[in-house]
């Protein structure tokens, strides 16, 4: 059986894709083939490496405000990797609708909360603001509108009085470390059926 290849791109310390990474052994139906980072000094670059795994970066920032061309140059180490599936996994640059048809249905993003609920940034914050007993992560298709698309996954994890956005932030970011893998597997094996967690 050939592997389904899978391209990851981040952001920062890329400790999702070290877990998708991991993952990816013996009968799991995929493969890792790079990791892309819009940041050379991300320390996801070097965990890749450690791991052998085939890594790339494109400074976001020379390109300021043409998002365009910063994904043209994003687009080269990708398409030459010849994914068959992509994860963003802690990416913090938003994608143009253009990037996204490249890849639509077979791009998968993690945010960390109970999507629908708290696109966008600072969401752990915001459930605490709002006084919500629940919080955790989603695994979504990617599609051209932020934080939205397809749910193929998500995990809960309770909402503590003592949390502050830190404590809350570092319990969803141990389910999504389980939420992720077990959702690349069951997509990798064309299974799209959402994994919920407890
Ligand atoms: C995580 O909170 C994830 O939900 C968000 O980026 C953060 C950092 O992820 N997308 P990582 O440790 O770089 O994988």
């Amino acid at each position: 059986m050939s592997h389904k290849r899978v391209a990851i791109l981040l952001s920062g310390g890329g400790s999702n894709m070290v877990a998708l990474v991991d993952s990816m052994t013996g009968d799991h139906p995929a493969r890792p083939c790079l990791v892309l980072s819009n940041d050379a000094q991300a320390g996801g670059l070097a965990k890749a490496a450690e791991r052998g795994i085939p890594t790339a970066s494109v400074d976001h920032r020379p390109f300021k405000g043409d998002r365009a061309a910063f994904e043209a140059e994003l687009l080269k180490p990708l398409i030459d990797a010849e994914p068959d599936i992509v994860c963003l996994a802690g990416f913090m640059r938003v994608l143009t609708a253009d990037f996204v048809s490249r890849f639509q249905g077979r791009m998968l993003n993690i945010h960390p909360s109970l999507l629908p609920k708290y696109k966008g940034l600072h969401t752990h914050a915001r459930a605490i603001e709002a006084g919500d007993a629940e919080h955790g992560c989603t695994v979504h298709e990617v599609t051209a509108a932020l934080d939205d698309g397809p749910i193929l996954g998500q995990a809960r994890v309770p909402v503590l009085t003592s949390d502050t956005p830190d404590t809350l932030a570092a319990r969803v970011l141990t389910q999504e470390h389980k939420l992720y893998p077990s959702v690349l597997q069951r997509f990798a094996a064309g299974n799209k059926a959402p994994v919920l967690l407890p």
